[in-house]
């Protein structure tokens, strides 16, 4: 269960600004791997660059320099038509609110990827799956309607049910409360024993303890590796960053 799934060597990314400084780096260089089965946290000061870094690494933003890599395949090479359906089927984001379709019901936006892959939707399965996620109101509610912490269950929901080989996830929990938190974080690292590699931005500690390996970023650049972190090394460590 260790095949390499995802590889990034190197990237940079620059942004125009509106700002005096016209380009500004955002990513001086980053080089990563993650394997088959394997729970990545990423974590860093806000502003550091670990959401710049999540949509470089996911196909989602095209860095300006260096190489992506997920499943073997360079997303950025992808023909439009061919990046949708690798999205689509390969690859899981969770990022705040992304890519909910607001004139749609929570439960169509759940099973959209499936309806749109011409995959059975098991109306039971989600069903249960909102129970497990104390998602407490109606599917059959608009996206809109919905709080913030609903839609974050929304997009979570979306994800657990797309049998992707490949999750990306920007403070998965961020907006949840505490045991909604725990209880999704268990759903994803019973995804990792599938096989699913799972790299999640987050803040918080005691959930990245709990991750198989958290790199720290600061200013752009990767700091440190640790391998089974605990919360007392990652919490040095992160202080060690805000020096
Ligand atoms: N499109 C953009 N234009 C200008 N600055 C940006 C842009 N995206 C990000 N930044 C800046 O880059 C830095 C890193 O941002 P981000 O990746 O969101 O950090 P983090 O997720 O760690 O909080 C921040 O200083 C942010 O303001
Ligand atoms: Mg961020």
């Amino acid at each position: 269960m260790n095949q390499q799934v995802i590889s990034i060597q190197n990237i940079t990314k620059t942004v125009t600004t509106g700002g005096k400084e016209k380009n500004l780096e955002i990513l001086h260089g980053v080089s990563l791997t993650a394997n088959q089965g394997e729970f990545l946290s990423i974590v860093g000061p806000s502003g550091s660059g670990k959401s710049t870094l999540l949509h470089c690494m996911s196909g989602l933003s095209k860095p300006t320099s260096g190489s992506v890599t997920i499943l073997g395949v360079d997303p950025y090479k992808l023909r439009p038509a061919k990046s949708a359906i690798f999205r689509r089927t390969q690859v899981g984001f969770i990022f705040q609110s992304y890519n909910l379709i607001p004139a749609l019901p929570a439960f169509d936006n759940i099973v959209l990827p499936l309806r749109l892959s011409r995959k059975k939707v098991d109306e039971q399965k989600i069903d249960q799956l909102l129970k497990d996620i104390n998602f407490n109101a109606d599917p059959a509610n608009f996206v809109t309607a919905l709080s913030g912490g609903e839609r974050q269950k929304v997009a979570i929901a979306r994800v657990l049910v797309s049998n992707c080989r490949v999750i990306f996830a920007d403070e998965p929990t961020g907006a949840l409360d505490s045991v909604s938190g725990k209880i999704i974080f268990g759903l994803l690292r019973d995804l990792t024993k599938q096989g699913v590699c799972v790299v999640m931005v987050t803040h918080d500690i005691e959930m990245a303890a709990h991750t198989d390996r958290a790199i720290t970023l600061r200013d752009g650049q990767l700091r440190q590796i640790l391998d089974k972190p605990n919360a007392q090394e990652l919490f040095e460590a992160l202080n060690a960053e805000k020096k």
